[in-house]
């Protein structure tokens, strides 16, 4: 039987994060793509936006467990553009869920000093989801603890293109010169120009790819794959990406001595 003076798992959370942060380097910004729900419904004979509801969960748990780790930027990737070709009963139940996260979470997420901004294509939401995506970034605008990018009708190309037009708008109005074009001026149309970028990405359920997802960003993120579908993400995956993510030599094209 267990008694007080008994360890615990050595996986346990509070382990992990002790390990965390005896490390010196903590990611300052982790973008992860949260995928996996619908296969994780299938797993249990339920639809898809079962899965979805049960993803919700793993967005707390995360958000809680970047807090106590020190990250200061969570990116997350929660509908892409190419997922508005889903059937359109997905993706009514995603944009309720959208909406049901905003009204259950908006008072602890300030109450926990997390601000909020939601980058996309957001003209396409509907009356009710934009209204709730405004009102979530004005009620989270004073903290200052963790920024939480929420990454809605995304798509990594098509936020280039809004750059690029973006800086043609400038040299057409004669602000800007093309000479004067460099990655700085790309960077700072981006969504992202507040925060440095990504230094791990993540991806659950065992797919390697980026689905368009911060193209520009991760050029020198760290990827870690997790074979978690994102309904079972929490901290203790988190952590142990976070102490993968430390044992790595980033490089950045230089030699290390
Ligand atoms: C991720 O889960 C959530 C969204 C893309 C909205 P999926 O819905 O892609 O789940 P799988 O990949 O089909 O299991
Ligand atoms: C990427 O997941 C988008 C999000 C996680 C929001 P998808 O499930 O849409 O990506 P693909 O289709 O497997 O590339
Ligand atoms: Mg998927």
């Amino acid at each position: 039987m267990a008694t007080p003076s008994s360890h615990s798992a050595p996986d346990s959370e509070s382990d992990l994060l002790a390990r965390v942060r005896v490390h010196r380097v903590v990611p300052r910004h982790i973008a992860i793509i949260m995928d996996g729900n619908g296969r994780w419904a299938r797993e249990r004979h339920m639809p898809r936006p079962f899965g979805h509801r049960s993803g919700m969960k793993a967005v707390r748990a995360v958000v809680e467990g970047c807090l106590e780790a020190g990250v200061e930027w969570l990116s997350l990737f929660a509908f892409s553009q190419e997922n508005w070709q889903r059937p359109e009963t997905e993706v009514s139940a995603l944009m309720s869920l959208l909406e049901e996260y905003i009204a259950r979470e908006a008072a602890e997420l300030r109450g926990q000093g997390v601000r909020v901004r939601v980058f996309g294509d957001l003209d396409r939401l509907s009356g009710p989801a934009a209204a709730a995506v405004a009102s979530l970034m004005n009620d989270t605008r004073d903290g200052t603890k963790l920024g939480l990018n929420l990454f809605i009708s995304y798509g990594g190309r098509a936020e280039l293109v809004r750059a690029a037009r973006l800086l043609a708008v400038d040299v057409q109005a004669g602000r800007l010169a093309p000479e004067d074009i460099g990655e700085a001026e790309i960077r700072a149309r981006l969504f992202t120009a507040e925060c440095p970028d990504p230094d791990l990405l993540i991806r659950t359920s065992g797919e390697q790819r980026l689905s368009n997802f911060l193209l520009w960003q991760v050029a020198y993120a760290e990827l870690y794959i997790s074979a978690v579908l994102w309904p079972d993400f929490g901290r203790v995956a988190l952590y142990t990406a976070i102490l993968d993510f430390q044992q790595r030599d980033r490089r950045f094209g230089r030699v290390t001595v």
